[in-house]
């Protein structure tokens, strides 16, 4: 153990298939972005070579998976595999009941619906862009009460996911704990880079929120990942398995929505959790009316089986620490090159700093943004916008909202991409990063209501 410990990282498992993947020409690619109305979204994925839009949904799954997927029990009610779904997560993460959905949203948009009434506020450590608007949907004002050293990228702090306890209270003494139906909180935190939050920091929301009867709502989207770097950096848990991590970290929750489509290895599949018997038979009847029967939600029965082996697969420790090393070894690459990123290197991705990038483009000419169509129009390697666009607009005044990260996320998928594919990449950073002053801005031509990153088209400036 000790010995293995001072080795390097590698993939714990060996390749079974491959998926062929297609370089295209730097003409093809100018002709794919203009199409896609520079919007990586948008793009088709034969004329992707290197696929970083997004970790979600896009992992390989195991042998065993694919076995597990033949065992698929496709009854309309009491699926086998819900059973053994149901199971995995009782033993994995604690939480007593479970409703089935097709993804992570479907069950935000259930526990806003059932949560959440007009003029509420959810507290949360930064927002997620589907989180927030099922919030907003619902009546709800998300406020972010994340620390301060997380709005910047070049703090070292190693849990930039954790609540300011200050701001929080501030919040409830404000507004009253009634208008206050749970703390939303992220194990790792996307948008602000990948980032954890500590045990010792969600202890004490615990204690806080207790003392004022407020619920804690757990987006457990990436807990393997949070657990993992629990591990790494906090004391006393050197030696504590990241599956017992995990455990700890529900355990001091009321409930979760999970997109099973990280962590858990899955291509589709998620749910919501909870511990209160009342509420769990709310949110059951209400999957019936938007996913379906509550032995299946919008999954398949193979899918539910897959899922099952993909949650004990996602808190392995080879496995998490090949996943998270690949990660920083990425990350460690392009911070050597000299090129500004938030840090420290988050668990699922590593994110550049496209304010420090690109300094001649304000943030109206969206800058990470044309730093993603930029890399794409070098080396095909797609990438996604998280800044301008993706943080929408405030619902009230209609004007942008401007988030103080401005970045642009080159997210791993599990088990997907090698080293030299990472090489690849961070060679591609760097050739854009020697020519960025000539990198022009972009501005919108197209922007749908809802969610506006996916669907937006822009034309250079
Ligand atoms: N919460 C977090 C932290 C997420 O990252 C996502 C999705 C969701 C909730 C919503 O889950 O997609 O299954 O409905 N994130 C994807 C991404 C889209 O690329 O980061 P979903």
């Amino acid at each position: 153990m000790s010995n293995q410990k001072k080795r390097s990282w590698a993939e714990p498992y060996k390749i079974k298939m491959v998926e062929p993947v297609r370089i295209t020409t730097f003409e093809e690619r100018k002709k794919a972005l203009e199409e896609a109305g520079y919007n990586t979204f948008l793009l088709r994925s034969r004329d992707v070579y290197i696929d970083l839009l997004t970790d979600s949904g896009t992992s390989a799954m195991s042998d065993r998976q694919w076995a597990g997927m033949m065992m698929g029990d496709e009854s309309y009610a009491g699926s086998t595999n819900f059973y053994h779904l149901e199971e995995a997560i009782r033993e994995y993460y604690g939480y007593k009941y479970v409703v089935p959905t097709h993804q992570g949203r479907a069950a935000e948009h259930i526990i806003s619906q059932l949560l959440i009434k007009k003029g509420d506020f959810i507290p949360g450590n930064m927002y997620f862009t589907t989180t927030k608007l099922h919030q907003e949907l619902a009546g709800g004002t998300f406020v972010d009460v994340i620390i301060d050293e997380a709005h910047d990228p070049e703090n070292e702090h190693p849990f930039k996911a954790n609540i300011d306890l200050d701001k929080l209270e501030s919040l409830i003494k404000e507004k009253g704990p009634d208008k206050i139906p749970y703390v939303s909180f992220a194990t790792t935190v996307n948008m602000a880079g990948g980032q954890p939050i500590s045990l010792e920091n969600l202890r004490a929301v615990r204690e806080l929120t207790q003392k004022y009867g407020i619920k804690i709502i757990h987006d457990m989207t990436r807990v393997a990942e949070n657990a993992y770097l629990i591990q790494k950096r906090e004391p006393g848990y050197e030696n504590t398995p990241v599956k017992e991590i995990v455990r700890e970290i529900c355990s001091l929750t009321d409930g979760a929505t999970m997109s099973a489509k990280k962590d858990a290895l899955v291509n589709i599949g998620g749910f919501l959790a909870v511990n209160d018997e009342e509420l769990f038979d709310r949110a059951r009847n209400m999957v019936v009316v938007y996913e379906g029967l509550h032995t299946y939600g919008g999954m398949a029965g193979r899918d539910m089986e897959a899922l099952a082996i993909g949650i004990s697969e996602s808190v392995d420790h080879d496995h998490i620490r090949a996943r998270v090393g690949q990660v920083e070894y990425l990350g460690k690459k392009i911070i050597d090159m000299g090129i500004p990123v938030v840090k420290p290197i988050g668990s699922h991705g590593v994110f550049l700093d496209a304010k420090k990038i690109l300094p001649h483009l304000s943030q109206e000419l969206l800058p990470a943004q044309s730093l993603a169509a930029a890399i794409y129009l070098d080396s095909g390697v797609r990438s996604m916008e998280r800044g301008v666009v993706s943080s929408g607009r405030n619902p009230e005044t209609g004007d942008h909202n401007y988030p103080s990260l401005e970045l642009v996320r080159l997210t791993i998928p599990r088990r997907v991409y090698t080293q030299a594919h990472m090489d690849v990449v961070a060679e591609s950073v760097e050739a854009v990063y020697e020519n960025r002053t000539e990198i022009s801005g972009l501005k919108f031509v197209y922007e749908p209501e809802y969610l506006r990153f996916f669907q937006s088209r822009f034309a250079v400036v």
